[in-house]
């Protein structure tokens, strides 16, 4: 059910499909062999064809540096950073600009709904040689963001999603810096969005596009309908990576399998699971070398990350261990630790607190079977989906709408 009030139209999402996973009725070729090929990005080429999938709060420089260790050859994406405030130099923004020096391709993400001003935070980081690839969020599913015509509601408008891809191409492209653009299906299965997007940003010069797939109203609920990914890659002459519900190199497989991707997009799986990206290569080299981490392995991961962190926020260790108690959470999952411990670790204030706790686990402790590949973290639908007053209306944007919409950003806030 749709509400246009006087602030906004408002969705009501009910969990669309009583599927929770699509794939159910997928053909299943488990041995059907997988090729793999490099990808290019214009300049840029991306061996192994996996992506760590932005995660704000996560893909900072410390985390992607234990990804790229495992997986040598991928491509490990920023988290999002908002255009306005990199514009307006915002130091938390300027933060998330930083890449470590062993990282192979500076991969970063911008966010933004005014075209104009996105493309004044491409032009920073073109003049500035920020980066050497610039992906777009048009994913995001944040109330906070769709209700301002940003993130996945975006795409809708196909004149103002045209135009910011066309200007932020425009000046990456005179860099030689490759732009890709993610996306989700749509708003709702009434208002899908994903293959005029994907011509769109095939169109303006777009070197790839990333589709999770799932609906704005799905959120992060049920299993994504990989289906989707296939029509696209169908759709479409520049490569597609598919996104959602990779846990497992197997997942890995069978999405490419059941789609024929160019490549994939990992989020949660490697929430403390780094190591996915090791297990990935292998699968897409046709090994089955798998990690099998020991708790005392996971424990070594959990204090690298301490220290990279505590350099990331410059020396202070309270900052950095209360950034990694979500991922020790992370990288405790599914070992048997009891309630107290893991309790203790999110009490940590610094490093010595971090290294005393990790001091009290038993090291040999292997990983439960059970638990392995199984989804973790964000798993919620949507309540609703927040856009703009008569957002749904039609494809194009009215002036008042623009006028509305570019007057503040709903990010300017996150920072
Ligand atoms: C905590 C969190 C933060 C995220 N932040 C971003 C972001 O900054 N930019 C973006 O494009 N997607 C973001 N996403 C979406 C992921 O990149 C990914 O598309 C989504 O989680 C689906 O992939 P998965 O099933 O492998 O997790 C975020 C997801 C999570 C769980």
């Amino acid at each position: 059910m749709t509400q246009s009030t006087d602030a906004q139209t408002v969705i009501e999402a009910p969990h669309e499909t009583d599927n929770l996973d699509p794939r159910t009725d997928a053909p299943s070729r488990p041995d059907a062999p997988v090729t793999m090929n490099p990808v290019r990005l214009g300049p840029i080429t991306v061996p192994t064809p996996v992506v760590l999938s932005p995660m704000a709060g996560v893909t900072n420089w410390p985390f992607r540096v234990i990804c790229e260790d495992y997986g040598p050859d991928g491509l490990y994406v920023a988290e999002m950073i908002t255009a306005r405030a990199l514009v307006a130099r915002n130091p938390k923004a300027l933060r998330l600009c930083h890449f470590a020096p062993s990282e192979r391709i500076r991969s970063l993400q911008l966010y933004g709904v005014n075209p104009a001003i996105v493309e004044q935070a491409a032009r920073i980081v073109v003049d500035e040689h920020m980066a050497d690839h610039v992906d777009l969020n048009f994913g995001c599913p944040v109330p906070k963001v769709t209700r301002r015509g940003g993130g996945s509601a975006l795409p809708w408008k196909t004149d103002l999603f045209r135009e910011l891809l066309q200007r932020v191409v425009a000046v990456c492209s005179a860099a030689n810096i490759p732009v890709t653009a993610k996306i989700r299906v749509g708003i709702d299965h009434d208002h899908e969005t994903f293959l005029e997007a994907g011509h769109i940003a095939q169109e303006e010069g777009c070197a790839a596009v990333t589709l999770h797939a799932r609906t704005t109203a799905e959120y992060y609920g049920g299993h994504s309908d990989w289906s989707r990914i296939g029509e696209l890659v169908a759709a479409l002459d520049i490569p597609v990576f598919g996104n959602g519900d990779i846990w497992g190199a197997d997942d890995a497989l069978d999405m490419v399998r059941e789609t024929g991707c160019a490549g994939v997009a990992v989020g949660r799986g490697c929430q403390g699971r780094p190591w996915l990206f090791a297990d990935i290569k292998n699968a897409f080299a046709g090994s089955p070398e798998r990690v099998d981490p020991t708790l005392g392995d996971v424990c070594a991961v959990i204090l690298r990350h301490a220290g990279l962190l505590t350099e990331f926020y410059d020396g202070d260790e309270r900052m950095a261990v209360h950034d990694l108690r979500k991922h020790i959470a992370w990288y405790l999952k599914g070992f048997p630790v009891g309630g107290s411990t893991r309790k203790a670790f999110m009490e940590c204030e610094n490093l010595e607190d971090v290294r005393r706790e990790i001091g009290r686990l038993d090291p040999t402790l292997r990983f439960p079977e059970r638990v392995k590949d199984k989804p973790r973290g964000r798993v919620r639908f949507a309540k609703k989906v927040h856009l703009p007053y008569g957002w749904l209306e039609s494809r194009e944007t009215t002036h008042e709408q623009r006028e509305a919409l570019f007057g503040d950003d709903p990010m300017d806030a996150g920072y």
